[in-house]
C-alpha cells in the first residue's frame, strides 16, 4: 500500500506528487497518459502571481480581482492563500527549471491578461504548460532515480473506481491500458487530480481525455460536486477545431473585430475592451455572430498591428497553431476564432488543503472546487492553482497518511472481484449502439442548450434529452473490441458513463440558478446576478435509488469584500 496515491499526473497530480514525497511519504501515480500528455501541457498564455515586475501589484489587488472575477461566489479565505502563496510558488518553479520569459531587466516578464488589474501573468512565450509539465516532470523523475524507492509512476493506467471502505478512501480499481486486466491499487491517503470535463461539449480547448473522471468517481462514491454549472466558454478558440488561441494574443494587444471590422468591445467593455473578463467577452462575441456581425459562426482576431517581430518572439505558438489548423498567417490576416468550452469552475468540493468529505480522499486541480473561482475563473489562475493546491493538497495527504490516523485502513478484495464482474457485463454486450454515437449526442446538445447563453426551456428541454440519453446507455452500448490491448472501445464506454453524470449534475444546477452570474447567462428570463437568494454554491449529490442528480446548496466564505456591481 502506498502512504499517498496521486491519480492524474497533469500539473496538480505531480506537483502533489512531489510534495507527498519530500514529505516522507512512499507515492505511487496513477496516469491514463504518459505525465507529459496531460492537457495541462496545453495551457499556454501564462500563470499569474503578484510579483509586480511588470507595474506595481500585490496578493491582495490579485485576490480582489479574483474575487470580482468570480462574480462573488469564489471562496475568499481560499483566495487569500491562494495569491498569498502563488509568488514563493512561481520561484520555485523558476529554480525547478522553468524557462521563463524575461523582461529587459532581467526580470521574469508579466503579461496582462483578462480582469486583472495589475500584469502578473508570468509566461514562457505560449507555451507556459508544456515548459511547466516538463519541468514537474523531471522533479518527479529525479525522484524517481534517487528517491529510495519512494516514488512509482503508474503509466496508462485508466482509473475506474474509488475504493471507500469504513467511510474512508484506500484505493482505486485500474484498467491497465497497456497490458489490459484490472488492478487494485492501494493508498493510505489518495488524491484526486484528474482534470477537467470540457469533452462534455462538442467544441472545447480540451484534450480527449478531459472526460470529467475524478468528478465523476467522487459522485459515485457519494461526495458533492459544488458548482457544475459554471462552464467556462475561452473567447478565443480556432474555427473550426476549437484549439485554443491564447489569452495572451490580447494580452500582447490583438484586437477582436467583426465582419465590418468594428473592435466590437468597445460597446461591451469600454474600459477593459479585449481584455475584459472571460465571461463578459464570450458573451460579445456571441451576440456578435447571433446578431449577423460575424461570419459563418465566427468573429476575428486581429494581431496584424502587432508586427512579424512581436508575433515570432512572444506568440509563436499561436501563429503556427493558426496557419497549421486555420489555414491563416496572422501577420497578415485575421483569424476566425469563437467561444468554446474551456474550463470547468466547478468540482469535486474540498477544503483549502484539498481534503474532501471521505477520509484520506482530497482533490486537487480542475478536478477539485476549493472554490478559487467561483462563476468566472480569471486567465492565469488555473495554472497557478494546479501548483498551490497540488502543492498543499499534496503535504495534507502525506502528513494524514503518515500520522496515527492514517493506520489500518484496507481495500477488500471484493473491489476488484466487483469490478471483474461488471467489466464482464459491458464486454458480454453482443448489439446496440456504439459508446461514440451517444457521446455525440451528449456533446451536441450540450453545447446547443447549455452554451454560453442558456434560456430556461432550452435547459429544460437538454434535461428531458439527457435522460432519454440515459435510456439509450442504460439499453446497452456495443462494445466491439473485446480485447485486452489499449481497448480504447471500453475505456470510452466507461468515459460515456462520466460525461452522462456530470452533464445531468450540469444541467440540473443550471436550471435551478434563477440569475446570471459569471459564466452562468439568462438574458432572457433571469438577466441580473440575484445577491439575495443565489449568492451561494450549488451542491450536486448522486441519488443512487434514482440514479439522478440530487441538488442543494452551501453558504460561500467572504472575508473581507462585499458583492459589488462587475465592470469591465
Ligand atoms: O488563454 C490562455 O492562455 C489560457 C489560459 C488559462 O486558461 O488560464
Amino acid at each position: 500500500m502506498h502512504d499517498v496515491l496521486v491519480i492524474g499526473a497533469g500539473l496538480a497530480g505531480m506537483r502533489a506528487a512531489i510534495e507527498a514525497h519530500d514529505a516522507g511519504a512512499n507515492v505511487g501515480v496513477i496516469s491514463k497518459l504518459h505525465p507529459t500528455r496531460s492537457h495541462s501541457g496545453a495551457a499556454e498564455g501564462g500563470i499569474n502571481a503578484a510579483l509586480g515586475n511588470s507595474a506595481e501589484d500585490s496578493p491582495e489587488k490579485h485576490a480582489f480581482d479574483t474575487v470580482k472575477g468570480s462574480d462573488y461566489i469564489g471562496d475568499q479565505d481560499a483566495i487569500e492563500i491562494f495569491t498569498a502563496e502563488a509568488p514563493g510558488d512561481i520561484f520555485q518553479l523558476e529554480h525547478w527549471g522553468a524557462v521563463f520569459s524575461r523582461n529587459d531587466a532581467g526580470k521574469l516578464a508579466q503579461r496582462p491578461f483578462g480582469a486583472a488589474g495589475s500584469p502578473r501573468t508570468v509566461y514562457a512565450a505560449d507555451i507556459t504548460g508544456h515548459v511547466l509539465i516538463q519541468v514537474l516532470y523531471e522533479q518527479l523523475q529525479k525522484r524517481m532515480v534517487l528517491g529510495a524507492d519512494r516514488m512509482k509512476v503508474y503509466e496508462e493506467f485508466f482509473a475506474w473506481k474509488l475504493v471507500i471502505n469504513n467511510g474512508r478512501c484506500t484505493g482505486v480499481v485500474c484498467w491497465d491500458l497497456v497490458r489490459g486486466g484490472l488492478q487494485l491499487i492501494t493508498g493510505k491517503s489518495v488524491i484526486l487530480a484528474t482534470g477537467g470535463a470540457g469533452r462534455i461539449f462538442r467544441t472545447t480547448t480540451n484534450a480527449y481525455a478531459c472526460t470529467g473522471d475524478g468528478m465523476a468517481m467522487a459522485l459515485r462514491a457519494g461526495l458533492p460536486l459544488k458548482d457544475m454549472e459554471f462552464m467556462q466558454f475561452h473567447p478565443t478558440t480556432l474555427y473550426p477545431s476549437g484549439i485554443l488561441l491564447t489569452e495572451g494574443c490580447r494580452g500582447e494587444g490583438a484586437y477582436l473585430i467583426n465582419n465590418d471590422g468594428e473592435r466590437f468591445m468597445a460597446k461591451y467593455a469600454p474600459n477593459a475592451m479585449e481584455l475584459a473578463s472571460r465571461d463578459v467577452v464570450s458573451r460579445s462575441e456571441t451576440t456578435e455572430i447571433e446578431e449577423g456581425r460575424g461570419d459563418k459562426g465566427c468573429v476575428f482576431l486581429d494581431l496584424r498591428h502587432l508586427g512579424a517581430e512581436k508575433i515570432l518572439t512572444r506568440l509563436p505558438g499561436s501563429r503556427e497553431l493558426a496557419m497549421t489548423y486555420a489555414g491563416v498567417d496572422p501577420i497578415y490576416e485575421p483569424v476566425p476564432i469563437r467561444p468554446g468550452a474551456h474550463y470547468h469552475m466547478g468540482g469535486v468540493d474540498c477544503d483549502n488543503d484539498g481534503k474532501t468529505g471521505i477520509d484520506g480522499l482530497y482533490a486537487a486541480g480542475e478536478v477539485a472546487c476549493v472554490s478559487v473561482h467561483g462563476s468566472n475563473r480569471l486567465g492565469g489562475n488555473s495554472l497557478m492553482e494546479t501548483i498551490v493546491f497540488g502543492r498543499r493538497s499534496g503535504r495534507h495527504a502525506a502528513e494524514w497518511a503518515l500520522s496515527s490516523a492514517g493506520n489500518g485502513g484496507s481495500a477488500p478484495a471484493s473491489a476488484l472481484t466487483d469490478a471483474e464482474r461488471e467489466i464482464k457485463a459491458l464486454l458480454a454486450v453482443n448489439e446496440g449502439e456504439r459508446p461514440w454515437q451517444i457521446r455525440q449526442d451528449i456533446g451536441s446538445s450540450m453545447l446547443e442548450n447549455f452554451g454560453v447563453f442558456r434560456r430556461g426551456e432550452k435547459m429544460d428541454a437538454q434535461l428531458v434529452i439527457l435522460e432519454e440519453l440515459r435510456e439509450r446507455l442504460n439499453r446497452g452500448v456495443l462494445i466491439e473490441d473485446k480485447g485486452s490491448v489499449f481497448n480504447t472501445d471500453l475505456t470510452s464506454r466507461i468515459e460515456l458513463g462520466y460525461v452522462l453524470d456530470l452533464a445531468q449534475c450540469m444541467v440540473q444546477a443550471g436550471t435551478a440558478r434563477k440569475e446570471s452570474r459569471g459564466a452562468h447567462s439568462r438574458p432572457y428570463d433571469y438577466p441580473t446576478r440575484d445577491d439575495d437568494n443565489f449568492m451561494k454554491h450549488s451542491i450536486s449529490r448522486w441519488n443512487h435509488e434514482q440514479d439522478a442528480p440530487e441538488l442543494s446548496t452551501k453558504d460561500v466564505r467572504v472575508t473581507k469584500w462585499e458583492p459589488m456591481e462587475r465592470k469591465y
